[in-house]
């Protein structure tokens, strides 16, 4: 099983993970981190060099041989849902949990994320608070659908987050966990 935490950029999902993963004895996998590694370049060169759509290939392929793994948390680039491969892949592996907050705090975060400058180019033309604005709205819809389970996440502590996440894992229904250990 494969747990996933989906989300726009500055949710939490890369905070969140160690702390999903810990208890369980499992590693965790930033994708995006682990995607920098192999490339040796930063996310911003890679869509310089290649455009969007050559990061979105790129991101793809990483995570379509990660879903072939076990006992794993991901936390997802906030983009990795717009792949339709890669939602039907994330939902057939473990629990998929989108990490929701408001525009204010997904601003604040990611001004306040030293790694932003290298990982986290314009999406859009837009002045930042637009384009979150702008392409939350366009993803919501692709992270509600994929999603197992929703957190709103502003205002809480990562510990009332995890708790929260737990409460859920810990009362999955069976045919759900049946199928993500008989999946091949
Ligand atoms: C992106 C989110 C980033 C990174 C890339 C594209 C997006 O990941 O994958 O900059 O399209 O939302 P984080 O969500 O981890 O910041």
């Amino acid at each position: 099983m494969i747990i996933s935490l989906i989300g726009y950029r500055g949710c939490g999902k890369s905070s969140l993970a160690p702390l999903l993963a810990e208890p369980r004895q499992w590693p965790f996998i930033d994708a995006d981190r682990e995607l920098e590694k192999r490339a040796g370049q930063s996310i911003a060169e890679i869509f310089a060099q290649h455009g969007e759509a050559g990061f979105r290939e790129r991101e793809a392929a990483l995570l379509q041989e990660l879903y072939r793994r076990e006992n794993l948390v991901i936390a997802t680039g906030g983009g990795a849902i717009l792949n339709p491969q890669t939602r039907q892949q994330m939902r057939a592996s473990g629990p998929v949990i989108w990490l929701q907050a408001d525009v204010d705090t997904l601003l604040e975060r990611t001004g306040q994320d030293p790694s932003t400058a290298s990982s986290r180019p314009a999406l859009t033309q837009l002045s930042p608070r637009e384009e979150v604005e702008k392409v939350l709205a366009f993803r919501a819809p692709l992270y509600l659908e994929v999603s197992h389970f929703q957190v709103a996440t502003s205002g809480q502590t990562l510990v009332e987050i995890t708790e929260q996440i737990e409460t859920f894992l810990q009362n999955l229904p069976e045919n759900l966990t049946q199928s993500w250990s008989c999946r091949a």
